[in-house]
């Protein structure tokens, strides 16, 4: 018996291990072991970071941007909104996602519906289009190296004449594509996203402190006045806060519907983002969602993110990033010294369900707001999918 088994030990090992590989195929072919058990370098990842107005997703769009695997692409839905401005952010959305969902697929025809047609298309018909590292690098534009951290003012005076075409050629090139979006208000519009097999869609939802985000509105009023029209109805400088109530109320039903009783699709593809977590302690935080995108953090990029949080932009002050000269932990509590109480009083009653979801702490008095030594950030665990509807009441 036992000289038998020893005999057969070389065949069994071939059997099982011939009958494991093509389980593995039927299993990866079937769909039944997800995507990201692969090697992150052929995998293909679609990344939305999916935030609002004015919440640091320019900066964490650079993140992703800088990354040498990343084909990134700031705010695509620009097109949309501008083109069909007639209509209302809630029909929008439709369109605004079918426009996502052909970019992560390097399909950038797409955009032949939003831009007035020209001979001689070019790289900088694209709104933002320089601050994606992608299209300032081979092969879109030869002046900067994939592995080049590249600034939006210098690839702008370099790369702009590229043809049009070199973003889809550039797009296929990589495993990864992001999108940064402020145009989605219901999560529920991307579930044909996130259950489409040809995507393997994840969703980073950065939120930030209301208050915070409600000062830095107010220094762009005029910026914002198109956008709010189309969020509102009307064309207002948003001082009686409407816009932020449409916001804030977005982010709660965004954050609820993915850990209340999320479907099954969403498993594993939601993570949310405070940005003051971001600030406070920008290598774990990022360290956790290049472990969610499946990227891995370079020694280049690690000094980078070094110098733009404390203070070292690369194109200098003048850097189109939210931070780059000033200290972040300090740009992101600047609120606290400039707004008046009053308007923190209206901003906490109007998005008083996004702070206690999110856990700010609301204040009282002008006292414990101008009192930096008290921490506003209550503590906030990561939020992974999880099975809401076993663990929490
Ligand atoms: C880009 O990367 C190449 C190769 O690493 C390097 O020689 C070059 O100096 C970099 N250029 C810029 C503008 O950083
Ligand atoms: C694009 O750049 C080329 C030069 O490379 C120029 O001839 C053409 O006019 C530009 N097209 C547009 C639409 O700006
Ligand atoms: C970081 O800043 C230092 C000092 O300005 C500079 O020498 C260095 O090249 C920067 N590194 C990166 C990766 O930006
Ligand atoms: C950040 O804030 C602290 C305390 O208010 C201040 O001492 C420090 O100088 C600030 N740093 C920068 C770079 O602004
Ligand atoms: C500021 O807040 C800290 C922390 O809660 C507290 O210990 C301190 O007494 C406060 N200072 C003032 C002036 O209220």
């Amino acid at each position: 018996m036992s000289r038998l088994r020893l005999s057969s030990t070389p065949v069994a090992i071939i059997l099982v291990t011939q009958a494991g590989f093509l389980l593995f195929l039927y299993a990866q072919h079937s769909g039944i072991v997800p995507r990201s058990v692969e090697k992150s370098d052929q995998v293909h990842v679609h990344v939305l970071i999916l935030s609002s107005w004015r919440s640091g997703s320019s900066f964490v769009g650079q993140l992703f941007s800088q990354h040498p695997n990343v084909f990134y692409l700031m705010e695509p839905a620009w097109h949309v909104w501008t083109v069909m401005n007639q209509n209302s952010a809630k029909v929008l959305q439709m369109a605004v996602r079918d426009l996502v969902r052909s970019v992560f697929k390097c399909d950038m025809s797409v955009f032949d519906a939003y831009m007035p047609w020209k001979r001689n298309r070019n790289l900088s018909d694209l709104f933002r289009w320089a601050a994606s590292r992608a299209l300032c690098t081979t092969p879109a534009c030869e002046f900067f190296q994939r592995t080049n951290i590249t600034s939006e003012r210098f690839c702008g005076t370099l790369c702009g004449k590229q043809p049009f075409s070199k973003a889809e050629e550039a797009c296929r090139s990589y495993s990864h594509v992001v999108l940064k979006e402020v145009r989605f208000f219901d999560l529920k519009v991307l579930y044909p996203l996130l259950a489409d097999p040809s995507l393997n869609l994840k969703i980073i939802h950065l939120v930030r402190d209301p208050r915070a985000v409600a000062k830095s509105r107010e220094q762009s009023v005029e910026g914002l006045a198109r956008d709010n029209e189309i969020i509102v109805g009307s064309r207002v400088d948003d001082g009686q806060y409407k816009a932020l109530r449409e916001i804030c109320k977005s982010h709660v039903q965004i954050y609820e519907t993915a850990t209340q009783r999320p479907p099954l699709f969403l498993k594993d593809r939601y993570l949310l983002l405070r940005f003051e977590d971001l600030v406070r302690d920008p290598l774990v935080e990022i360290a956790a969602m290049y472990k969610f995108a499946d990227l891995s953090l370079t020694q280049d990029l690690e000094n980078w993110i070094y110098n733009i949080t404390h203070g070292q932009g690369i194109g200098g002050k003048n850097e189109a990033f939210q931070i780059t000269s000033r200290d972040a932990v300090n740009v992101s509590q600047a609120w606290r010294n400039v707004f008046s109480f009053q308007k923190v009083q209206r901003v906490q009653e109007i998005c008083r369900d996004a702070l206690n979801i999110f856990h700010y702490q609301v204040i009282n008095s002008e006292i414990e707001q101008r009192n930096l030594s008290l921490d506003l950030v209550l503590p906030h665990q990561r939020t992974q999918f999880s099975w809401a509807s076993s663990n929490k009441s």
